[in-house]
Protein backbone atom coordinates (compact mmCIF):
# COMPACT_ATOMS: atom_id res chain seq x y z
CA UNK A 1 0.00 0.00 0.00
CA UNK A 2 1.29 3.62 -0.81
CA UNK A 3 2.81 4.82 2.29
CA UNK A 4 0.71 7.90 4.39
CA UNK A 5 1.37 11.73 4.89
CA UNK A 6 3.47 10.35 7.62
CA UNK A 7 5.48 7.94 5.65
CA UNK A 8 4.20 4.57 6.96
CA UNK A 9 1.54 1.81 5.73
CA UNK A 10 -1.56 3.66 6.45
CA UNK A 11 -3.57 0.05 7.08
CA UNK A 12 -0.51 -0.59 9.83
CA UNK A 13 -2.29 2.15 12.40
CA UNK A 14 -5.13 -0.21 12.49
CA UNK A 15 -3.24 -3.57 12.03
CA UNK A 16 -2.47 -4.03 15.37
CA UNK A 17 -6.04 -3.43 16.84
CA UNK A 18 -7.16 -5.98 13.87
CA UNK A 19 -5.15 -8.76 15.91
CA UNK A 20 -7.03 -8.35 19.01
CA UNK A 21 -10.32 -8.61 17.20
CA UNK A 22 -10.76 -12.01 16.77
CA UNK A 23 -10.07 -12.83 20.28
CA UNK A 24 -12.36 -10.19 21.42
CA UNK A 25 -15.30 -11.31 19.12
CA UNK A 26 -14.83 -14.70 20.24
CA UNK A 27 -15.28 -13.53 23.89
CA UNK A 28 -18.67 -12.14 22.95
CA UNK A 29 -19.68 -15.26 21.71
CA UNK A 30 -19.13 -17.35 24.74
CA UNK A 31 -21.65 -19.92 25.44
CA UNK A 32 -21.37 -22.31 28.40
CA UNK A 33 -22.97 -24.98 26.18
CA UNK A 34 -20.14 -26.21 24.51
CA UNK A 35 -21.74 -27.26 20.82
CA UNK A 36 -23.15 -23.59 20.43
CA UNK A 37 -20.02 -22.21 21.79
CA UNK A 38 -18.48 -24.49 18.86
CA UNK A 39 -20.81 -23.59 16.01
CA UNK A 40 -20.69 -20.02 17.12
CA UNK A 41 -17.46 -19.61 17.03
CA UNK A 42 -16.70 -21.27 13.81
CA UNK A 43 -16.48 -19.14 11.54
CA UNK A 44 -13.81 -17.02 13.68
CA UNK A 45 -11.51 -19.64 13.21
CA UNK A 46 -11.18 -19.22 9.69
CA UNK A 47 -9.98 -15.61 9.57
CA UNK A 48 -12.22 -13.02 7.07
CA UNK A 49 -10.68 -10.26 5.82
CA UNK A 50 -12.76 -7.95 8.88
CA UNK A 51 -13.54 -5.34 6.47
CA UNK A 52 -16.18 -3.66 7.51
CA UNK A 53 -14.44 -3.59 11.62
CA UNK A 54 -11.47 -2.50 9.70
CA UNK A 55 -13.84 0.65 7.81
CA UNK A 56 -15.36 1.10 11.47
CA UNK A 57 -12.00 1.68 12.95
CA UNK A 58 -10.23 3.89 10.32
CA UNK A 59 -13.59 6.14 10.42
CA UNK A 60 -12.85 6.99 13.60
CA UNK A 61 -9.60 7.67 13.29
CA UNK A 62 -10.19 10.00 10.44
CA UNK A 63 -12.74 11.52 12.21
CA UNK A 64 -11.06 12.32 15.51
CA UNK A 65 -9.31 15.30 14.75
CA UNK A 66 -12.61 16.63 13.55
CA UNK A 67 -15.15 19.05 15.51
CA UNK A 68 -17.19 17.43 18.06
CA UNK A 69 -20.93 18.32 19.10
CA UNK A 70 -22.20 16.98 21.72
CA UNK A 71 -25.59 15.47 21.09
CA UNK A 72 -28.52 16.00 22.59
CA UNK A 73 -28.58 12.80 25.40
CA UNK A 74 -25.84 12.49 28.07
CA UNK A 75 -23.40 9.52 27.27
CA UNK A 76 -21.52 10.86 30.63
CA UNK A 77 -19.81 7.40 32.64
CA UNK A 78 -21.09 5.33 30.20
CA UNK A 79 -18.15 3.17 29.19
CA UNK A 80 -18.53 0.49 26.05
CA UNK A 81 -16.02 -1.73 27.71
CA UNK A 82 -17.78 -1.46 31.31
CA UNK A 83 -18.60 -5.20 31.61
CA UNK A 84 -19.79 -5.80 28.33
CA UNK A 85 -17.55 -9.19 28.59
CA UNK A 86 -19.64 -12.87 28.14
CA UNK A 87 -18.03 -13.56 31.38
CA UNK A 88 -21.22 -10.59 32.79
CA UNK A 89 -23.50 -11.23 30.15
CA UNK A 90 -23.69 -14.82 31.21
CA UNK A 91 -22.88 -14.08 34.73
CA UNK A 92 -26.65 -14.99 36.11
CA UNK A 93 -27.41 -17.80 33.74
CA UNK A 94 -24.35 -19.32 33.23
CA UNK A 95 -21.84 -19.21 36.37
CA UNK A 96 -20.07 -22.49 34.91
CA UNK A 97 -19.30 -20.47 31.96
CA UNK A 98 -15.24 -21.15 30.92
CA UNK A 99 -15.42 -17.36 29.90
CA UNK A 100 -14.52 -15.77 33.40
CA UNK A 101 -12.26 -13.57 31.79
CA UNK A 102 -12.13 -9.64 32.91
CA UNK A 103 -13.19 -7.01 30.39
CA UNK A 104 -11.02 -6.43 27.21
CA UNK A 105 -8.14 -4.95 28.44
CA UNK A 106 -6.84 -2.55 25.27
CA UNK A 107 -4.83 -0.34 27.31
CA UNK A 108 -1.08 -1.94 26.08
CA UNK A 109 -2.29 -1.27 22.30
CA UNK A 110 -4.94 0.90 21.88
CA UNK A 111 -4.62 4.08 19.47
CA UNK A 112 -6.32 7.08 21.52
CA UNK A 113 -7.99 8.33 18.63
CA UNK A 114 -10.28 5.45 18.85
CA UNK A 115 -13.03 5.32 21.43
CA UNK A 116 -13.67 2.05 23.46
CA UNK A 117 -17.58 2.05 22.44
CA UNK A 118 -16.00 2.85 18.45
CA UNK A 119 -13.65 -0.34 19.11
CA UNK A 120 -16.73 -2.54 20.34
CA UNK A 121 -19.26 -1.36 17.48
CA UNK A 122 -15.83 -2.53 14.90
CA UNK A 123 -16.61 -6.17 16.94
CA UNK A 124 -20.46 -5.57 16.35
CA UNK A 125 -20.25 -5.19 12.87
CA UNK A 126 -18.38 -7.99 12.40
CA UNK A 127 -20.96 -10.08 14.60
CA UNK A 128 -23.59 -8.99 12.30
CA UNK A 129 -22.11 -9.82 9.30
CA UNK A 130 -20.72 -12.93 10.28
CA UNK A 131 -24.59 -14.16 11.12
CA UNK A 132 -26.00 -13.12 8.28
CA UNK A 133 -23.13 -15.38 6.57
CA UNK A 134 -24.32 -18.49 8.43
CA UNK A 135 -27.99 -17.92 7.53
CA UNK A 136 -27.34 -16.77 3.95
CA UNK A 137 -24.90 -20.18 3.53
CA UNK A 138 -28.46 -22.22 4.53
CA UNK A 139 -30.14 -20.06 2.19
CA UNK A 140 -27.83 -20.31 -0.47
CA UNK A 141 -27.28 -24.64 0.34
CA UNK A 142 -23.73 -23.63 -0.08
CA UNK A 143 -20.63 -26.01 1.07
CA UNK A 144 -18.00 -23.61 1.60
CA UNK A 145 -16.64 -20.47 2.49
CA UNK A 146 -13.46 -19.47 3.76
CA UNK A 147 -11.83 -22.37 1.67
CA UNK A 148 -13.69 -24.63 4.92
CA UNK A 149 -16.92 -26.38 4.92
CA UNK A 150 -19.42 -24.15 5.35
CA UNK A 151 -21.25 -23.88 8.57
CA UNK A 152 -24.36 -25.87 7.31
CA UNK A 153 -22.45 -28.65 5.57
CA UNK A 154 -20.05 -29.08 9.30
CA UNK A 155 -23.40 -28.95 11.67
CA UNK A 156 -26.37 -28.80 9.36
CA UNK A 157 -29.28 -26.11 8.72
CA UNK A 158 -30.64 -26.15 11.92
CA UNK A 159 -27.76 -25.50 13.85
CA UNK A 160 -26.74 -22.49 11.48
CA UNK A 161 -29.67 -20.80 11.89
CA UNK A 162 -29.35 -21.01 15.76
CA UNK A 163 -25.65 -20.09 15.79
CA UNK A 164 -26.74 -17.24 13.15
CA UNK A 165 -29.68 -16.22 15.75
CA UNK A 166 -27.15 -16.32 19.14
CA UNK A 167 -24.65 -14.40 17.34
CA UNK A 168 -27.25 -11.37 16.52
CA UNK A 169 -28.67 -11.81 20.35
CA UNK A 170 -24.84 -11.33 21.44
CA UNK A 171 -24.13 -8.26 18.97
CA UNK A 172 -27.96 -6.61 19.73
CA UNK A 173 -26.74 -7.12 23.64
CA UNK A 174 -23.11 -5.27 23.42
CA UNK A 175 -24.89 -2.52 21.08
CA UNK A 176 -27.80 -2.31 23.99
CA UNK A 177 -24.29 -1.55 26.29
CA UNK A 178 -23.37 1.42 23.83
CA UNK A 179 -25.96 3.32 26.06
CA UNK A 180 -26.30 4.97 21.98
CA UNK A 181 -29.92 5.18 21.47
CA UNK A 182 -29.12 6.66 17.38
CA UNK A 183 -26.52 3.98 16.96
CA UNK A 184 -29.22 0.80 18.33
CA UNK A 185 -31.51 1.98 16.08
CA UNK A 186 -29.17 2.18 13.51
CA UNK A 187 -27.52 -1.05 13.54
CA UNK A 188 -31.45 -2.63 14.10
CA UNK A 189 -32.18 -1.23 11.48
CA UNK A 190 -29.41 -2.56 9.66
CA UNK A 191 -30.20 -5.91 10.48
CA UNK A 192 -34.27 -5.53 8.84
CA UNK A 193 -32.07 -4.04 5.74
CA UNK A 194 -30.29 -7.62 5.30
CA UNK A 195 -33.75 -9.54 5.39
CA UNK A 196 -35.04 -7.19 3.20
CA UNK A 197 -32.43 -7.31 0.94
CA UNK A 198 -32.16 -10.74 0.99
CA UNK A 199 -36.35 -11.23 -0.10
CA UNK A 200 -35.89 -8.85 -2.71
CA UNK A 201 -33.01 -10.58 -3.73
CA UNK A 202 -35.71 -13.91 -3.84
CA UNK A 203 -37.19 -12.44 -7.18
CA UNK A 204 -34.74 -10.69 -9.70
CA UNK A 205 -36.82 -8.31 -11.08
CA UNK A 206 -39.82 -5.99 -9.34
CA UNK A 207 -42.09 -7.22 -11.82
CA UNK A 208 -43.66 -10.84 -11.63
CA UNK A 209 -43.19 -11.66 -15.36
CA UNK A 210 -42.38 -15.16 -17.49
CA UNK A 211 -40.83 -12.84 -20.27
CA UNK A 212 -39.38 -9.89 -18.23
CA UNK A 213 -38.22 -7.15 -20.54
CA UNK A 214 -35.03 -5.32 -19.79
CA UNK A 215 -35.65 -2.29 -18.49
CA UNK A 216 -34.01 0.86 -16.13
CA UNK A 217 -35.82 -0.14 -13.44
CA UNK A 218 -34.21 -3.79 -13.26
CA UNK A 219 -31.11 -2.21 -12.37
CA UNK A 220 -32.40 0.48 -9.83
CA UNK A 221 -34.03 -2.41 -8.78
CA UNK A 222 -30.99 -4.81 -8.71
CA UNK A 223 -28.85 -1.68 -6.87
CA UNK A 224 -31.45 -1.18 -4.08
CA UNK A 225 -30.96 -4.72 -3.61
CA UNK A 226 -27.44 -4.53 -3.30
CA UNK A 227 -27.41 -1.27 -0.39
CA UNK A 228 -29.71 -3.54 1.64
CA UNK A 229 -27.84 -6.55 1.77
CA UNK A 230 -24.25 -5.52 1.73
CA UNK A 231 -23.76 -1.45 1.74
CA UNK A 232 -26.31 -0.84 4.73
CA UNK A 233 -24.17 -2.58 7.15
CA UNK A 234 -20.96 -0.94 6.29
CA UNK A 235 -22.94 2.69 5.54
CA UNK A 236 -24.62 2.47 8.98
CA UNK A 237 -21.60 1.38 10.79
CA UNK A 238 -19.73 4.01 9.49
CA UNK A 239 -22.27 6.08 10.08
CA UNK A 240 -22.91 5.03 13.76
CA UNK A 241 -18.48 4.82 13.91
CA UNK A 242 -19.14 9.08 13.39
CA UNK A 243 -21.95 9.77 15.84
CA UNK A 244 -20.38 7.83 18.51
CA UNK A 245 -17.01 10.27 18.04
CA UNK A 246 -19.70 13.07 18.76
CA UNK A 247 -19.37 14.86 15.07
CA UNK A 248 -21.88 17.04 13.44
CA UNK A 249 -24.34 16.49 10.95
CA UNK A 250 -22.22 17.30 8.20
CA UNK A 251 -19.35 14.74 8.94
CA UNK A 252 -21.81 11.87 10.04
CA UNK A 253 -23.26 12.18 6.54
CA UNK A 254 -19.67 12.19 4.99
CA UNK A 255 -18.90 8.85 6.85
CA UNK A 256 -22.57 7.30 5.33
CA UNK A 257 -21.91 8.50 1.81
CA UNK A 258 -18.25 6.91 1.93
CA UNK A 259 -19.75 3.68 3.29
CA UNK A 260 -22.50 3.62 1.30
CA UNK A 261 -20.92 3.74 -1.93
CA UNK A 262 -17.96 1.93 -1.01
CA UNK A 263 -20.46 -1.30 0.15
CA UNK A 264 -22.17 -0.78 -3.32
CA UNK A 265 -18.95 -1.34 -5.36
CA UNK A 266 -18.12 -4.07 -3.01
CA UNK A 267 -21.30 -5.91 -3.65
CA UNK A 268 -20.53 -4.95 -7.63
CA UNK A 269 -17.32 -6.59 -7.36
CA UNK A 270 -18.46 -9.48 -5.75
CA UNK A 271 -20.71 -10.08 -8.18
CA UNK A 272 -17.98 -10.18 -11.06
CA UNK A 273 -16.16 -12.32 -9.45
CA UNK A 274 -18.95 -14.99 -9.34
CA UNK A 275 -17.87 -14.87 -12.94
CA UNK A 276 -14.10 -14.40 -13.22
CA UNK A 277 -12.35 -16.30 -10.53
CA UNK A 278 -12.45 -20.00 -9.59
CA UNK A 279 -14.17 -21.47 -6.66
CA UNK A 280 -10.55 -22.69 -5.25
CA UNK A 281 -9.81 -18.59 -4.91
CA UNK A 282 -12.39 -17.70 -3.88
CA UNK A 283 -12.58 -20.11 -1.03
CA UNK A 284 -15.83 -20.22 -1.48
CA UNK A 285 -18.13 -21.99 -4.79
CA UNK A 286 -17.45 -19.99 -7.82
CA UNK A 287 -20.33 -19.50 -10.16
CA UNK A 288 -22.92 -19.54 -8.03
CA UNK A 289 -25.40 -16.96 -8.84
CA UNK A 290 -26.88 -18.39 -11.93
CA UNK A 291 -27.20 -21.67 -10.34
CA UNK A 292 -29.20 -20.23 -7.12
CA UNK A 293 -31.33 -18.36 -10.00
CA UNK A 294 -29.90 -15.06 -9.53
CA UNK A 295 -29.49 -12.17 -12.08
CA UNK A 296 -26.62 -9.75 -10.78
CA UNK A 297 -25.31 -6.81 -12.43
CA UNK A 298 -23.30 -9.02 -14.86
CA UNK A 299 -25.97 -10.56 -16.41
CA UNK A 300 -28.39 -7.10 -16.18
CA UNK A 301 -26.20 -5.55 -18.68
CA UNK A 302 -25.51 -8.66 -21.06
CA UNK A 303 -29.43 -9.15 -20.63
CA UNK A 304 -29.60 -5.41 -22.39
CA UNK A 305 -27.76 -6.52 -25.69
CA UNK A 306 -29.25 -9.86 -25.48
CA UNK A 307 -33.28 -9.87 -25.06
CA UNK A 308 -33.56 -13.66 -25.51
CA UNK A 309 -31.77 -13.87 -21.90
CA UNK A 310 -35.40 -12.32 -20.04
CA UNK A 311 -37.11 -15.67 -20.79
CA UNK A 312 -33.93 -16.63 -18.82
CA UNK A 313 -34.25 -14.73 -16.11
CA UNK A 314 -37.93 -15.47 -15.87
CA UNK A 315 -37.55 -18.85 -14.70
CA UNK A 316 -34.47 -18.32 -13.36
CA UNK A 317 -32.26 -20.40 -15.33
CA UNK A 318 -33.76 -22.96 -14.43
CA UNK A 319 -34.23 -25.14 -17.82
CA UNK A 320 -31.28 -27.08 -18.45
CA UNK A 321 -28.86 -25.57 -20.73
CA UNK A 322 -29.65 -22.26 -19.19
CA UNK A 323 -27.10 -21.17 -16.62
CA UNK A 324 -24.28 -22.23 -19.59
CA UNK A 325 -26.13 -20.01 -21.89
CA UNK A 326 -26.29 -17.17 -19.92
CA UNK A 327 -22.79 -17.98 -18.96
CA UNK A 328 -21.77 -17.88 -22.23
CA UNK A 329 -23.54 -14.53 -23.57
CA UNK A 330 -22.29 -12.49 -20.40
CA UNK A 331 -18.61 -13.58 -20.60
CA UNK A 332 -19.15 -12.54 -24.80
CA UNK A 333 -20.72 -9.10 -23.65
CA UNK A 334 -19.62 -6.24 -22.21
CA UNK A 335 -21.44 -6.91 -19.02
CA UNK A 336 -18.19 -7.89 -16.40
CA UNK A 337 -16.29 -4.86 -18.01
CA UNK A 338 -19.65 -2.02 -17.15
CA UNK A 339 -19.87 -3.62 -13.39
CA UNK A 340 -16.68 -2.96 -13.20
CA UNK A 341 -16.80 0.80 -14.59
CA UNK A 342 -20.19 0.71 -12.12
CA UNK A 343 -18.08 -0.37 -9.42
CA UNK A 344 -15.70 2.31 -10.00
CA UNK A 345 -17.84 5.08 -9.89
CA UNK A 346 -19.41 4.05 -6.87
CA UNK A 347 -15.76 3.69 -5.27
CA UNK A 348 -14.75 7.43 -6.72
CA UNK A 349 -17.73 8.84 -5.03
CA UNK A 350 -17.00 7.29 -1.52
CA UNK A 351 -13.92 8.85 -1.74
CA UNK A 352 -15.26 12.15 -2.88
CA UNK A 353 -17.95 11.93 0.33
CA UNK A 354 -14.33 12.23 2.46
CA UNK A 355 -12.55 14.78 0.36
CA UNK A 356 -12.84 17.53 2.84
CA UNK A 357 -11.42 15.00 6.20
CA UNK A 358 -8.15 16.37 7.32
CA UNK A 359 -5.37 14.41 5.86
CA UNK A 360 -4.17 11.84 7.86
CA UNK A 361 -3.02 7.96 7.93
CA UNK A 362 -6.43 7.03 8.21
CA UNK A 363 -7.79 9.18 5.56
CA UNK A 364 -5.21 7.23 3.48
CA UNK A 365 -6.21 4.25 4.49
CA UNK A 366 -9.96 4.53 3.66
CA UNK A 367 -8.78 5.49 0.46
CA UNK A 368 -7.13 2.76 0.18
CA UNK A 369 -9.56 0.44 1.15
CA UNK A 370 -11.09 1.82 -1.74
CA UNK A 371 -8.63 0.76 -4.16
CA UNK A 372 -8.73 -2.86 -2.71
CA UNK A 373 -11.95 -3.43 -3.05
CA UNK A 374 -11.44 -2.61 -6.46
CA UNK A 375 -8.67 -4.79 -6.95
CA UNK A 376 -9.58 -8.12 -4.67
CA UNK A 377 -9.70 -11.45 -5.98
CA UNK A 378 -11.76 -12.95 -3.25
C1 LIG B 1 -23.86 -12.89 1.24
O1 LIG B 1 -24.29 -12.74 -0.07
C2 LIG B 1 -24.97 -12.54 2.17
C3 LIG B 1 -25.28 -11.31 2.60
C4 LIG B 1 -24.46 -10.15 2.25
C5 LIG B 1 -26.48 -11.05 3.48
C6 LIG B 1 -27.37 -12.25 3.72
C7 LIG B 1 -28.55 -11.87 4.53
C8 LIG B 1 -29.43 -12.75 5.03
C9 LIG B 1 -29.27 -14.21 4.82
C10 LIG B 1 -30.57 -12.21 5.78
C11 LIG B 1 -30.81 -12.77 7.15
C12 LIG B 1 -29.63 -12.71 8.05
C13 LIG B 1 -29.43 -11.94 9.16
C14 LIG B 1 -28.31 -12.18 10.08
C15 LIG B 1 -30.33 -10.82 9.53
P1 LIG B 1 -23.97 -13.81 -1.21
O2 LIG B 1 -24.75 -15.04 -1.02
O3 LIG B 1 -24.17 -13.07 -2.49
O4 LIG B 1 -22.43 -14.00 -1.00
P2 LIG B 1 -21.55 -15.29 -0.80
O5 LIG B 1 -21.04 -15.59 -2.18
O6 LIG B 1 -20.45 -14.85 0.12
O7 LIG B 1 -22.36 -16.39 -0.25
MG1 LIG C 1 -24.20 -16.99 -0.49
MG1 LIG D 1 -26.79 -15.23 -0.77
Amino acid sequence: PPPGPMGIDPLRSVAKEMKFMTGNIRQLLGSGHPMLDTVAKYYTQSEGKYIRPMLVLLMSQATALLPKMPRRWSQENVSADESITPSSILADENPSSPLTSDSANYADYSDPLILPSQRRLAEITELIHTASLLHDDVIDTSFSRRGNASANIAFGNKMAVLAGDFLLGRASAALARLRDPEVTELLATVIANLVEGEFMQLKNTSRDERHPVWHEDTVTYYLQKTYLKSASLISKSCRAAALLGDHPREVVEAAYQYGKNLGIAFQLVDDMLDYTISGSELGKPAGADLELGLATAPLLFAWRSNPELGALVGRKFSQEGDVQLARTLVIQSDGIEQTRALAQDYVDKAIRAIAGFPESDAKVGLIDMCSKVMKRRN
